[in-house]
């Protein structure tokens, strides 16, 4: 992979562009207050500009700078954030501002390393704060950015991957401005590299025919650049509780039910499985509910979900009817049949 050689005229074009035909009346813009940038890209992270202009106003009034914020109750601020959600980052920007309080004598660090240690604030809201603020050389890389970068560089590389994903933040680093144009250039550059992704490079049939760069952009010039930018899909993982009803008798019989052929190990015997602890208890009969002996949960780990796996055991003297779907099987026998690794290691156990 060839990175673009005139990254200069990269930073040039598009600074140029941003002053031109970039946004400019933006609530959060016009002034370089730290307090109203920070706000408005914690509010950006997971909301559209349009939404969140009316949410920036309501909450500048009530809390005009960050020491008011720090001074305000977490319900006050999470009332103003209602309808916004995500609230982790409505909780992270309390704590934020009582940290820049605290530790900062209530003025916001001017460097990104420094701001990147603040809660909720992580390595692009940070990058944006400084370079917008204190025209600080670094790059941001929000998801609007990351489709501009791996375009302009022709960056294939799956963004599932971390090493690629840090591959990038290098990628994005060598389109910066030069160091000796960084004061007068870096914050029209960080707002032109938003204003880019959002209104041209976008992720559909984006208007290469209106871009400043096109000139110097890789996937442009190959043809195809809705192939940017690469990301696997990462499956979601999910946990689960289940309650399993371990009966044995002293003899080594157990009582297995055969699962549906569909869903959580489909078609293999099992443990009767329940919900939770109440429908367990409720499928017995009142004498064994008595005996029931509930047993500490234990994690298994599926390639997709978190299983945690609840035992209520229940050691009978004789294999006695059970009012479940299910039979006993003998002590010789069940080792033979298939079983979910958990049950069967259940079972080992004795
Ligand atoms: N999204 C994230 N930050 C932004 C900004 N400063 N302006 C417009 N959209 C944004």
């Amino acid at each position: 992979m060839v990175a673009v050689s005139a990254s200069a005229s990269f930073a040039t074009r598009l600074v140029q562009w941003q002053r031109l035909h970039g946004r400019h009346d933006l609530p959060w813009q016009g002034s370089r207050d730290p307090y109203r940038v920070w706000l408005s890209e914690i509010m950006l992270q997971q909301t559209q500009v349009a939404t969140v202009k009316a949410y920036f106003a309501r909450f500048l009034q009530r809390f005009p700078d960050v020491a008011s914020l720090a001074r305000g109750s977490e319900d006050e601020v999470l009332g103003l954030w209602s309808g916004l959600g995500y609230y982790s980052r409505a909780r992270n920007l309390h704590r934020c501002a009582q940290a820049i309080v605290q530790q900062h004598g209530g003025v916001f660090p001017q460097d990104a390393a420094t701001l990147a240690e603040l809660p909720g604030i992580g390595r692009s809201t940070a990058a944006a704060i400084a370079a917008l603020c204190f025209s600080e050389r670094v790059a941001i890389l929000d998801a609007n950015v990351r489709r501009v970068v791996t375009r302009v560089q022709g960056f294939a590389g799956d963004l599932a991957q971390a090493a690629q994903e840090r591959m990038l933040w290098t990628l994005a680093s060598e389109l910066l401005p030069g160091p000796a144009a960084a004061a007068a250039d870096m914050a029209a550059y960080t707002q032109g590299m938003m204003d880019l992704g959002a209104l041209l490079c976008s992720p559909r049939r984006p208007q290469c025919s209106q871009c400043p760069v096109a000139g110097v952009c890789r996937a442009q010039a190959d043809g195809n650049p809705e192939q940017f930018p690469v990301r696997t899909r990462k499956l979601k993982r999910s946990s689960l509780s289940l309650y399993l009803l371990q009966a044995q008798t002293r003899q080594g019989e157990v009582f297995l039910v055969r699962r549906p052929n569909q869903g959580i190990w489909a078609g293999l015997f099992c443990l009767p499985v329940f919900a939770d602890e109440a429908a367990l208890r409720a499928a017995l009969p009142a004498a064994a509910r008595r005996q029931l002996q509930l047993q500490p949960a234990f994690l298994h780990v599926l390639t997709h979900r978190d299983l945690h796996l609840h035992t209520g055991r229940l050691l009978l003297p004789e294999a006695a009817a059970l009012d479940l779907p299910g039979q006993w099987v003998s002590a010789q026998e069940w080792p033979g049949l298939g079983l979910p690794a958990p049950v069967r290691k259940l079972l080992q156990q004795g």
